[in-house]
């Protein structure tokens, strides 16, 4: 008998042993999901290393621009690599599904996770993370209540004072989508020719360089993602937080549709191979614990849009959310670049 177990035993340790240096086996083989994304935070590293710690599923990204994904999603076909298409703008997944690069996914967990008026109802993309552009504005040299609405750019007051990265951006084209969603085509058109007339400069750098040119006096006003002004608070770089400390924060249309509100969210693609690690990876993103570590690593909103995540999110305090045109943002991309053309917006 006692032989007998000593033989089961180093059976088990022999096949521990296999299991550990991964010599074979199917069911040992490592799973790998490939992720097309236009994300560019550093905190997604970690999310990916936590994922692969606590599935064994390997996690491979390949980074570039929406557009670029989706073209490269488009040629490669069913030989696609990627399991997953990453935006940081729901226009864009949505113009994803209506090509046909997606499938859809249902789950209670992703369901009960993500509010409905943020998401696509047929399951096609998932958000996950939340975000605000807004307008910030010199604490030093622009009074309270100064400028309430996105409308109030155009205005003359601002002539010379007013800051917006390029047009190629997709936050300026998601968000210019949202204008033409509530004001109509040619509303936005003569708003968009105000703006252009009122920068101080033509376009240049990204949100944080508005934000810094602002606190530096080029400018009283720019327009960025709140998150940007998070990190720069946040930072490591006492420049950076010193200049931040310099501008404030505008919650705009308040009194309206709300701010305009956006996402980073994710889609199964039509020929993923890993759609069981696609899923699981997807529920994952919205777990208490990943959604923390993306409120403390970007200082996005969690996809519960808890207005209180950290402690800047928490100063920043609670506003109202533009989601009237949120299904529509992605019905008006084309209209928001025709009008950037059309204004002269660099
Ligand atoms: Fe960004």
């Amino acid at each position: 008998m006692q032989a007998a177990s000593l033989a089961a035993r180093c059976g088990r340790a022999a096949l521990a042993l296999v299991a550990a240096l991964g010599l074979s086996g199917p069911a040992l083989a490592q799973q790998t999901l490939n992720i097309y994304s236009h994300r560019h935070y550093g905190i997604d590293q970690e999310v990916n290393a936590l994922f692969t710690q606590q599935t064994g599923i390997e996690v491979k990204v390949v980074n570039a621009d929406a557009d670029q994904l989706i073209e490269r999603l488009k040629a490669e076909g069913e030989n696609s690599p990627a399991d997953l298409l990453i935006t940081v703008d729901a226009g864009r997944l949505q113009l994803a599904k209506e090509q046909g690069l997606l499938q859809p996914l249902q789950s209670e967990v992703l369901a009960t996770a993500t509010p409905e008026l943020l998401r696509d109802p047929e399951g096609y993309w998932w958000p996950f993370t939340a975000r605000a552009r807004i307008i910030m504005v010199s604490d030093e040299r622009v009074e309270e209540g100064a400028i309430t609405t996105y409308e109030e750019l155009a205005d003359e007051r601002w002539r010379g004072k007013l800051l917006i990265r390029s047009s190629s951006s997709v936050y300026n084209q998601a968000w210019v989508s949202s204008m033409v969603a509530a004001n109509g085509d040619e509303a936005t058109e003569a708003w968009a020719r105000g703006v252009v007339q009122n920068m101080a400069r033509p376009p240049q750098g990204g949100d944080r360089d508005q934000i810094r040119a602002v606190a530096n006096g080029l400018a009283d006003v720019c327009v960025g993602n709140a998150y940007y002004l998070g990190i720069m608070l946040n930072s490591t770089d006492e420049q950076d937080r010193e200049l931040a400390s310099k501008v404030r924060l505008v919650f705009p249309n308040q009194d309206g549709r709300g701010a305009h509100f956006n996402v980073s969210g994710v889609g199964v693609t039509r020929h993923a191979r890993n759609v069981d690690a696609a899923r699981q990876y997807l529920e994952f993103l919205v777990s208490d614990e990943v959604q923390q570590m993306y409120a403390e690593g970007s200082y996005e909103y969690p996809i519960n849009l808890d207005f209180t995540a950290t402690p800047t999110h928490e100063s920043w305090g609670e506003f109202k959310v533009d989601v009237q045109s949120f299904p529509e943002m992605g019905d008006h991309i084309d209209d928001a670049i025709s009008i950037f053309d059309r204004v002269g917006w660099q």
